[in-house]
């Protein structure tokens, strides 16, 4: 793993540490739409082992578990104990049908086996990364899917182009550029990013989350 990032890591995972209790207020009520489209993009069946990267507090985990079933497992993998906490916690409450094991790990090095999954989801937490790490990341994400299998990523989206930046979107570029301990993400190509990884791209769905582009791509490990 390339450990020249990890104070970014450190200062994101104490930064979500912190937020954790109040997540679902401040960032779920409005991207849970993004979300819950790209869960339903993966095309999940009775049955699939699922790997959600970045669970935060465990809405999309309950998702995927009801998708699955009783026969379908979930892992998911998060670098923040707070997040783990509140998803835990909810798991508990809710009790779905689907194993879900939940781990506190970095993915740039996933603590699974070659092959392990049938399918990977990440929403809002690729754009997260330095853009270096990016690449590992998906190889990791590459390795543990079996072949075949499909990576779901939902993210903050670049503009086309010919469109316009819209002016949140201006804002947050210049919020992650001059102070990137307050503005975490910025916007990214998932699609280029999968296809440069290796995935063929089979689906993308753009909206958007208060003006700002999201992009929803569905890659496949051939
Ligand atoms: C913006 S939140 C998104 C949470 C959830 N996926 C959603 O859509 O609501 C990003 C999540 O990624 C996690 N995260 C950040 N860096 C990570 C890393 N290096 N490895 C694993 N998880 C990480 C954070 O702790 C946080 O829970």
């Amino acid at each position: 793993m390339n450990r020249s990032n990890d104070d970014h890591h450190e200062s994101n995972r104490d930064f979500y540490d912190r937020i954790s209790n109040a997540y679902d207020f401040i960032a779920d009520s409005s991207e849970h739409q993004a979300r819950e489209t790209g869960e339903k993009a993966l095309g999940l069946q009775a049955g699939e082992r699922v790997l959600e990267i970045g669970y935060g507090t465990g809405n999309t985990l309950l998702d995927l578990a009801a998708m699955v079933g009783e026969s379908g497992s979930i892992a998911g993998l998060d670098i923040s104990t707070g997040m783990r906490d509140v998803a835990q916690r909810k798991l508990n409450d809710q009790s779905p049908a689907a194993k879900v094991d939940l781990r506190v790990g970095d993915a740039r090095e996933m603590p699974f086996e070659d092959g392990a999954f049938d399918a990977v989801f990440a929403s809002f937490t690729l754009e997260l990364f330095p853009a270096e790490d990016i690449p590992p990341v998906l190889g990791e994400v590459r390795r543990v899917l079996a072949d075949g299998g499909r990576v779901g990523i939902v993210s903050m989206a670049e503009v086309k182009e010919g469109e316009r930046v819209s002016a949140l979107e201006k804002v947050y570029i210049w919020m992650h550029r001059h102070f990137p301990h307050l503005v975490d993400c910025r916007p990214i190509n998932p699609a280029a990013h999968l296809e440069a990884a290796g995935f063929q791209v089979e689906q993308q769905i753009d909206l958007d989350v208060w003006t700002m582009p999201v992009a929803v791509v569905i890659g496949r490990k051939t």
